[in-house]
């Protein structure tokens, strides 16, 4: 699937986007694109330009340079946004409005007939609660009325921020379902994300960003190839610094004395550990996920790990 192109095939096309608040440059030269039916996950620390990003490719920040495309016109223009779904983290609803009238709503807003309000409503699921009134609802089912809000409109991009937290385990799935089903017809999806997990499970792409720039944009499997493969847990009475100096490691998390080292020759590491380390106790060693690799990313910029 992956093609080096040049992305003019691609629903969401962004080239050397960048942006600034003031003196604060939040996007330093930022190129993506997302094709139909691809599911991309954007990931990075707070701060790293992700909202920023997001609300250049929906058309709610005006562009300063680069070039953005959606479904092939700008997404400043009102027409180009009626191919967008956005599922938001927390979207206020008014006090009164029933989950019948927000989907139909949506609908009309798209220029869609409102008979699409009704199958959308029962693909989540969402049908006995037609009536009520949204505020009522428990926070995943409110989740389920902003995708079916988003859905109706028959998006060419769907961008979602943060959609599943406060999802309990079966509602997540579904959620990942459904949009697989969608995805099968094309619908892209950008979602942002800080559960890194989760991302590798339904992103064909991991989109690592960090201080504005694009650090890695890989498949999650390549990712987590290419950087350490075990993490080194422990009580310890070594400081970061003499951790760090430790043969093959690339990060260091720490809560109080226990830490987590992730590295690419764990054998090397626990050889000078064991003799380094008085105070070491409670020795683990875990494969790494895609999460090690993210943090080690981010964290290693500096040290010559990212690619
Ligand atoms: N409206 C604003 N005015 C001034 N600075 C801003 C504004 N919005 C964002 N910034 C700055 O731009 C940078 C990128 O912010 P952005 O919100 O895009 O990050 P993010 O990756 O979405 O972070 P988070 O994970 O915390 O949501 C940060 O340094 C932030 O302080
Ligand atoms: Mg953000």
């Amino acid at each position: 699937m992956e093609r080096a192109g040049d992305g003019t095939d691609a629903v969401l096309r962004v080239r050397g986007a960048k942006h600034h608040y003031g003196d604060t440059i939040a996007l330093a030269g930022v190129d993506l694109d997302v094709r139909a039916g691809e599911c991309v996950a954007l990931l990075g620390p707070n701060g790293a330009g992700k909202t920023t990003l997001v609300n250049l490719a929906i058309g709610l920040l005006a562009r300063q340079a680069g070039e953005i495309t959606l479904a092939g016109g700008d997404p400043r223009h009102a027409a180009t946004r009626r191919r967008l779904g956005v599922v938001q983290q927390s979207l206020g609803f008014p006090n009164t409005l029933g989950v019948g009238e927000a989907v139909i709503g949506a609908a009309i807003r798209a220029g869609v007939r409102r008979s699409a309000a009704g199958p959308v409503i029962a693909e989540l699921g969402l049908t006995d609660f037609v009536k009520q009134r949204v505020v009522k609802l428990s926070g995943g089912q409110r989740q389920r009325v902003q995708l079916a809000m988003a859905l109706v409109a028959e998006p060419a991009l769907l961008v979602l921020d943060e959609p599943t937290v406060g999802l309990d385990v079966p509602a997540r799935r579904q959620f990942w379902n459904l949009l697989a089903q969608r995805r099968a017809k094309g619908t892209a999806v950008l979602v942002t994300t800080h559960l890194i997990e989760e991302s590798a499970a339904v992103a064909d792409r991991v989109v690592v960003l960090d201080h504005g720039r694009i650090l890695a944009d890989d498949r999650p499997e390549a990712l987590v190839d290419r950087l350490p493969d075990r993490t080194v847990s422990a009580r310890s009475g070594l400081s970061d610094a003499q951790l760090l100096r430790l043969p093959g490691v690339v990060s260091v998390d720490r809560e109080g004395e226990h830490v987590r080292l992730a590295t690419r020759s764990p054998e090397a590491l626990l050889r000078v550990l064991l003799v380094d380390d008085p105070g070491l106790a409670d020795l683990r060693v875990e494969g790494a996920g895609l999460e090690e690799a993210v943090v080690a990313l981010t964290r290693g910029a500096t040290a010559g790990v990212a690619a």
